[in-house]
């Protein structure tokens, strides 16, 4: 055997063990197994390692797997990497992992309505734009508040628990202009690719899945703009067109670990650069800011930090936000 493709077999067999304890365990049964069972499996791990490097990773095999029509025991998921190997290799390499996550507007909101309003909301990897649309959802966070679009409590209702050191929102943002960014982004009115959205939430999540499909519904009415293209290049030019008048809030969540870190200094330099302010939802080693918390602090949560300063820790979903020393 070619000694690169056994490193390569190696690297994902360590790579889908690692996924299935640090990420799927106690979250998803279904990918902790095919992740157990991928690391033990040498025929499968050696049919992954022919993939290109960026593309191996197991939410996105996994999601294109189950694009396939897998489902259920590791037995499943193998037969139908086996057997159906082109259908699911020339999917992987078309697609991406574009999980978009309406619920994570819960956990931006206390600090979104905290800023001078009206709003002029700019994210950066904005997939669908689902997040960009936080004023169109309700919400009812565990104290007692309740916050509804003026003309009633929307499809899409987020709960969203809250520990010490952060209070609910008083109102919903208002929102003047909203604007995103994307790679590729997902259009609003093809029902493949928001198909495909579905699929990449994770099998057990039946209530993301509907809550995702009700936010789609929210978009479609009015679907937030997003432009196709690499953020540092599209950031100056599209920021440049937020109204005056309006406090302009570059957002965004679960998108800074797709960067290299010489593009991720870029960002945060080119974001300092920008008036208004900053609030970035992401993994707590993805940002410089925020890599000194401890593990303990960090864990699975999310970091949400404000101008570059951690304020929260939130539930990758948006289901709980817990304040930093507050
Ligand atoms: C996991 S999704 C998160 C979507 C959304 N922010 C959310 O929290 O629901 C990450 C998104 O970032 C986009 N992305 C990754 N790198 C990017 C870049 N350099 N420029 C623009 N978008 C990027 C991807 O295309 C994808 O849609």
């Amino acid at each position: 055997m070619d000694p690169s493709i056994h490193r390569g077999t190696a690297a994902v067999s360590e790579a889908y063990r690692a996924f299935g304890e640090r990420e799927a365990r106690g979250v998803s049964r279904t990918y902790a197994t095919w992740a157990a069972g991928v690391s033990e499996d040498a025929v499968v791990a050696d049919l992954l390692a022919t993939l290109p490097p960026g593309k191996r990773q197991p939410n996105l095999v996994f999601a294109a797997a189950r694009w396939h029509g897998a489902d259920g025991s590791y037995d499943e998921l193998r037969s139908t990497l086996l057997g159906r190997w082109p259908q699911v290799r020339s999917t992987v390499l078309a697609r991406a992992t574009q999980t978009n996550e309406a619920g994570r507007c819960a956990v931006l909101l206390p600090f979104l309505a905290a800023l001078p309003q009206p709003l002029a909301l700019l994210e950066v990897g904005a997939s669908t734009g689902l997040c960009l649309l936080p004023d169109r959802y309700s919400y009812r966070y565990d104290d007692g508040t309740r916050l509804d679009p003026a003309d009633g409590p929307a499809d899409v209702v987020l709960p969203c628990s809250l520990r010490p050191g952060v209070r609910a929102p008083g109102r919903l943002p208002d929102v003047a202009w909203r604007a995103g960014i994307d790679l590729a982004p997902v259009d609003v009115s093809d029902d493949d690719a928001c198909a495909w959205l579905e699929t990449l939430v994770w099998p057990e999540h039946a209530e993301r899945r509907t809550r995702l499909r009700a936010a789609l519904g929210i978009a479609r009415r009015d679907p937030p703009r997003v432009v196709p293209g690499d953020l540092l290049d599209v950031l100056p030019a599209l920021a440049a067109e937020a109204p005056g008048g309006a406090t302009l809030v570059v957002l965004h969540s679960a998108v800074l670990a797709y960067l290299d870190a010489a593009a991720r200094s870029a960002f945060v330099a080119a974001v300092a650069s920008l008036p208004g302010h900053w609030i970035s939802n992401e993994g707590a080693q993805v940002l410089p800011a925020t890599a000194g918390l401890s593990p303990a602090a960090g864990g699975r949560h999310f970091v949400v930090a404000v101008d570059g300063e951690p304020r929260a820790l939130a539930d990758p979903h948006g289901g709980a936000l817990t304040g930093i020393g507050g």
